[in-house]
């Protein structure tokens, strides 16, 4: 198996208070100590009022309108795996601090997918996506479940095994209603079915669940999850989706059979990785509203916006630009469709981005750079939250 790795045990670092918030990064560490010592007036004032509420604060969370999360993937695993650092989740402190500070809503990037949380049949490995639970928790974020049924990413056990269609039922069965169960009442969205359609929206032959089972298994893992956790909010997953297309379509039409079935399905959401090398898909929030006009909630879960990196690798002032409109425009699409409410960045910073690994010669494709500067599109959601503040 690629990566049943000897799960490390992750740290708890204190809560983050809204005073400690208010100081400026950089110095947090050489402040905490300090703070022991009476603050001058004007300190004191500007710590008070971070105490009090949002104002004062400067990051995305404290932007977005009432009821709107603003969400980012929680790097660890997958091929964070396989860099020369750390997994950034547990040590990564400053990254930690950023996310709490930045986000209210929280995806596992692999910490629940299959090949992590049941690396083999009869063990389940929950300590990472406890972990971001409970951190979420203490940081009063949501959490996106992510994922219980996909082609991508299962252990070899599940892959490579022989299993009668009786036994392979009971396997998914078992796995969804132990995981969603685990977690029951703490997801607020899960992403149920990920990528089950092709470009011509047809059933992918690569996803074991539905070539062994037939596709009425999908319909049997909605219903399983929301048996395991009512609550939770349970969505359809995919890339390309963006636009109105044929694999748009296929899960148009195939929501409104499961629906009229009676099948617990409530969200429908475009991943949306996109690349400045095709242009920005214009219909989204159309796209958009036609799911949510059969009564479904949607989400943007996925953004990032990659771009092919210059000789040196430093993205010029134009590309910066056009990526900014880009997020811009996905957030806007969002916030124009009244039933989406949930819009999450696939990482938020250079430094542990997945695009440069899978898209060789792409890359800068976060709101921040490796260093955690704001780049032209942190500016741009920021702003654009700040202009529907309580119009919403
Ligand atoms: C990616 C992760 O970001 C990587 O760390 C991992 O190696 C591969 O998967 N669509 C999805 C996500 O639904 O789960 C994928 O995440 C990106 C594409």
């Amino acid at each position: 198996m690629r990566r049943a790795r000897t799960p490390r045990t992750p740290f708890r670092l204190p809560r983050i208070t809204t005073a400690l918030a208010a100081v400026p990064l950089a110095l947090t560490a050489a402040v905490v100590p300090a703070a022991a010592a009476p603050a001058p007036a004007a300190e004191r004032a500007t710590t008070e009022r971070a105490e009090r509420g949002h104002h004062g604060r400067d990051t995305l969370r404290d932007a977005a309108p009432k009821g709107f999360f603003i969400g980012t993937a929680v790097a660890g695993g997958g091929h964070h795996a396989e860099q020369p650092y750390a997994d950034p989740f547990a040590y990564d402190v400053e990254y930690r601090d950023r996310m709490a500070r930045e986000f209210n809503s929280l995806s596992a990037e692999n910490q629940m997918k299959w090949e992590y949380i049941h690396p083999t049949r009869d063990y389940y490995n929950f300590y990472p996506a406890d972990a971001i639970v409970r951190y979420a928790q203490e940081n009063r974020q949501v959490v996106r479940g992510h994922t219980l049924l996909w082609h991508s990413q299962n252990p070899a056990w599940l892959e490579e095994g022989d299993f009668s269609d009786e036994e392979l039922r009971e396997i998914l069965h078992e796995h969804i209603t132990t995981v969603v169960g685990r977690y029951a009442g703490r997801i607020q969205q899960w992403d149920v079915a990920n990528e089950i359609f092709d470009e011509d929206g047809e059933y992918r032959e690569e996803n074991i669940w539905i070539r062994e089972l037939g596709p009425g298994i999908v319909a049997d893992a909605f219903r399983w999850a929301h048996e395991a956790d009512p609550r939770a909010k349970l969505f359809f997953n995919d890339y390309g989706v963006e636009s109105v297309n044929a694999k748009s379509d296929a899960y148009y039409a195939l929501i409104q059979e499961l629906k009229a079935d009676g099948v617990p399905v409530h969200g429908f959401a475009p991943q949306s990785h996109l690349s400045t090398r095709y242009g920005f898909p214009g219909d989204l929030q159309a796209n958009l509203q036609r799911f949510a006009d059969l009564g479904l909630e949607t989400a943007i879960t996925e953004l990032d916006v990659r771009m092919d990196l210059p000789e040196g690798g430093e993205p010029t002032a134009a590309q910066q630009a056009q990526q900014a409109d880009y997020y811009r425009r996905a957030l806007q699409a969002c916030l124009g469709v009244e039933t989406c409410n949930s819009f999450t960045i696939w990482g938020f910073t250079d430094k542990y981005s997945w695009v440069p690994v899978f898209f060789p010669s792409e890359g800068s494709a976060t709101v921040m750079t490796e260093d955690y500067e704001r780049k032209p599109a942190y500016h741009a959601l920021q702003d654009t939250l700040r202009s529907v503040r309580g119009k919403r």
